[in-house]
Order: C-alpha cells, then structure tokens, then sequence
C-alpha cells in the first residue's frame, strides 16, 4: 500500500496555452516538451487503513491547507478510479533549487500520479498515468516520458484521448538546455489565471490557435531529423507568439521583467554572431537556453556576465517516471501520527 516515484520537470518547446475544460486540464492545442535532468520531485505515498484524512509533507514539512487540497483533489481521483476510500500520508520532496522559480507543478503530479497509482494498486501503463497526471496540471502529462514528448490535445470531452506520448528519446539527441535564473521580485499571475484571462479576452488568441498546429508539425519534423536550427527557430518563435497573446489581455500582462529581456537580446546577438543559441520562456520571468553541447560553456559565459542574471543551471534531456524502494524514513513519522487529530482542515 506504499509506493515511490520520481519524475523529472520538463520545458515546453510549442507551448500549452489555454484549457478547453478547466475541469478535466483539457488543452486547446497540443504541445511538445524536452524533460530535463536536473530537476525532479521524489514522492512517497502510503495508503493506510488507520488514518481518516491525508497528509502532505512538503520538503520535510507539513503542508498548508490549501497544498494539502490540491494533493487531496487528486487523491479523490486515484481512489475513485481504485474504488477504495483509503486516505494517505504522502511525503514529496523537490530538488529545485532553492528560490530557482523554477514551476514545479509537472514533476510534482507526475511523481504523485505514479506513486499513488500504485500505492492504492492500480496497475496503469504509461499512457494511462500520462492521463491521470495531466489532471494535476495540464504540464504533468509530458512529465511521465523522458526525452522529446507530444502532448495530443485529444477531442472527446472525457479527456480520453488528451495525453502524452515520447517523439524521441533522451539518450538519441543530446542537447543543452541552460535554465537561466533572472532576479525577480514581482508577483507571478499563475499559469490558470493567466490562460484562463487570455482565452477569455485576448484578441491575439485566435492567431495564437490558428497557427500553432503548423509550429507543432515543424517541430516534429525536426526532432525526427535532429535539425536543431530548424527547431530553435520555431520554438523561439512559439514562445514569442504565447507571450504575445498575453499582452492583448484585458487586463493586458506579461511574465517578462528586465532580466528576460537582456537574455532575450543576448541570445539574439550570440545568434547574429553566428552562435546556434535560441530562447524559450514558460509562464515566468525565466529563461531556457536551447544550444549544442559543444556551444554550452561558452554560451553560458556569455549569459552569467549579465547583471540581472543570478543563475545558469545546465540541463540535458532526461528521464521518464521512475519507481524507487520506498526508504524507512518516509513511512508515516510518529509524531504526525499523533498530532494528526489537531489538523482539522485536513479532514474532509
Ligand atoms: O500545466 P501548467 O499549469 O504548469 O501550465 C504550463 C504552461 C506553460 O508552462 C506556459 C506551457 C507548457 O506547455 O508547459
């Protein structure tokens, strides 16, 4: 009744932008991720019979209230699908750098779509853990692959057919993603808000929909050929077109801040030098780098020598979903057990 799982966050190159079902995570338009190497989230779960309500510690510490009803929320659906009524003591740790900014939300689902899966019994395959993931966050799905992988946006309205699936794997095209930590200080609009206010009212989203299924189909013509130019072009561009939508807002906002634009224009002048270096940024003020293993150190000079610049950390693609023995230390502690009837928000 115990399981643990590790899955690595992932960068999207063509972007997810905008749900169709809030509900279900249900996406507008497909999207394609690299998962990377060095960030992930190691997740415990632990079914037990004697306990009336979750638990959910967070880096060594008890979560909040409202933490704790995310992990609930999709505990709900794990028990339904299990037909059990069990709650869990669930243990996740993140090794995110402190204060990297970095999202964890797709490494942080995944890990907890696989580990509760089996924990509770349920002997899902990769497709069917990539669905279940995609209902924490839509970015999750990708997470349950390693390497290269497609996010289909699917049809149905049950959401039977939105999942992800691997292009290519990470050991077959090794690049370099530099995950660039710019200084920020301003708070972030979540990745829900700022779809949900962009579909709502950007007048840009509908060009936004209407050519992002060619950006999809470029990109995977070149991640079959390995043609890096040819991707670096269109992803760079992607990412500019889904922040583009969200100055057409109302109200209008941007994730971009100072230090996003002097990467951007860096990476920009490197390109005009004759550097194959491109950009892609999620829903944050940070930057991801794409370049070629041999153009990395030095592109990564280039970058650290900005002010604004506090971080430069070196991906490479990475792994799918792994399963771990579940160590003595993540069992239920005693003294959560015992101080657990004083957490009243956490009963249901
Ligand atoms: O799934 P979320 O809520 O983490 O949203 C992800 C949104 C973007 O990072 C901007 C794009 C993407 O495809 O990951």
């Amino acid at each position: 009744m115990q399981a643990t799982a590790r899955a690595n966050t992932n960068i999207a190159l063509i972007k997810y932008w905008g749900k169709r079902d809030e509900d279900l995570f249900l996406p507008m338009n497909s999207s394609i991720s690299i998962t990377l190497d060095q960030f992930y989230t190691t997740t415990t779960v632990q079914f037990c019979e004697s306990i009336s309500a979750d638990l959910f510690v967070f880096n060594q510490q008890l979560a909040n209230e409202a933490e704790t009803l995310k992990v609930t929320r999709f505990l709900d659906i794990v028990r339904k699908m299990a037909g059990k009524e069990w709650f869990a003591l669930v243990h996740s740790t993140n090794k995110v750098p402190t204060a990297a900014g970095l999202a964890s939300s797709a490494s942080g689902f995944a890990a907890l779509a696989a580990a509760s899966a089996k924990a509770i019994g349920l002997d899902l395959e990769e497709k069917e853990l990539s669905k279940l993931a995609r209902q924490g966050s839509g970015s999750a799905s990708r997470s349950i692959f390693g390497g290269f992988v497609e996010w289909q946006k699917g049809t149905r309205t049950d959401g039977d057919d939105s999942y992800a699936k691997p292009i290519l794997r990470e050991q077959d095209w090794k690049l370099s993603i530099l995950s660039v930590i710019v200084a920020s200080r301003e708070k972030k609009v979540s990745s829900r808000e700022g779809m949900r206010r962009t579909v709502e009212t950007s007048a840009f989203y509908s060009g936004w929909l209407e050519t992002v299924e060619r950006d999809m189909e470029i990109a995977r013509a070149a991640i079959n050929e390995r043609d890096f130019e040819r991707l670096g072009e269109v992803v760079e561009a992607n990412a500019l077109k889904m922040h583009a939508t969200t100055l057409g807002a109302k109200p209008p906002f941007t994730y971009w801040q100072k230090g996003t634009m002097e990467v951007m224009t860096l990476i920009q002048s490197l390109r005009a030098q004759g550097m194959a270096a491109y950009f892609t940024i999620d829903a944050g003020p940070n930057v991801k780098v794409l370049c070629l293993p041999k153009d990395e150190q030095r592109v990564r000079e280039k970058l650290l020598m900005l002010s604004t610049v506090q971080h430069v950390y070196t991906c490479h693609p990475g792994s799918g979903i792994s399963f771990l023995p579940t160590s003595k230390n993540k069992k239920i502690p005693y003294d959560l057990e015992s101080d657990r009837k004083d957490i009243c928000y956490l009963s249901r």
